[in-house]
């Protein structure tokens, strides 16, 4: 039986989980507790974190399955049956159906390296140094059919500098990401956070189109 005190959350993902991590650190004094971690590659790093931390995991590989479709129904099946709260997509790289995601509507987040409207989908490092950005940075949104287009929570940026590489740009992001994520699922934690339509409501205010944002203190 889940400890109705606590904001049950199962973490998907499929490769390194240093957001999982950061969200596994957090758990032990946030209000939130990882119930379950499911990755659909039998090789990402993450599974190692989570048993590290005692935490269940299961592999589901979407490649055993003939569609989309037929892999969606069974993680459908196998989070109803952890019956979470909400479902923390960290780093998880396939693309979800409509089915699943209206299943659980207003209890998926998503995190996406880039200032979302700006640079959907993948390499976003790159693009955002092609297209020549000052800035870039990271977004925490609730996830709707419209793939990296639900309603924003919260946004990190990061400067963009002359020298940047994308890996090292992604360090930097990822960086904020670590700080951004357990935050957010704290507020939904906390009972503050809400998807209504296509708006985020924190605080029972809808946020702005770009959703809260965070600014970077660096510890001194
Ligand atoms: C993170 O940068 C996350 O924002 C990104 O994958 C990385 C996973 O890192 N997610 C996406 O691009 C989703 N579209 P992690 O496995 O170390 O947490």
């Amino acid at each position: 039986m889940n400890h109705p005190s606590y904001c049950h959350i199962v973490v998907l993902i499929s490769g390194s989980g240093s957001n999982l991590q950061a969200l596994i650190d957090a758990s032990t004094t946030a209000n939130f507790k990882i119930s379950a971690v499911i990755s659909n590659n039998q090789e990402a790093y993450g599974l190692q974190r989570a048993e590290k931390n005692n935490i269940p995991v299961q592999v589901i590989d979407h490649r055993s399955f003939e569609t989309r479709e037929d892999f969606d129904l069974i993680l459908r099946k196998t989070i109803d049956e952890i019956n979470p709260n909400l479902i923390v997509l960290a780093g998880f790289m396939r693309i979800l159906g409509s089915n699943f995601v209206n299943h659980f509507s207003g209890r998926i987040l998503n995190i996406h390296p880039s200032l979302l409207p700006k640079y959907p989908g993948i390499n976003t490092h790159q693009r955002a140094l092609d297209g020549g950005e000052q800035e870039h940075g990271v977004t925490v949104h609730f996830v709707t059919e419209a793939l990296d287009g639900g309603p924003i929570i919260a946004q990190m940026k990061v400067p963009v500098l002359e020298e940047d590489t994308p890996d090292i740009l992604a360090a930097r992001v990822l960086n904020r990401e670590h700080i951004i994520y357990p935050k957010t699922v704290a507020w939904f934690g906390a009972g503050r956070l809400r998807m209504e339509g296509t708006r985020a409501i924190l605080d029972g205010e809808p946020l702005p189109p770009t959703g809260v944002q965070i600014k970077y203190e660096p510890i001194p």
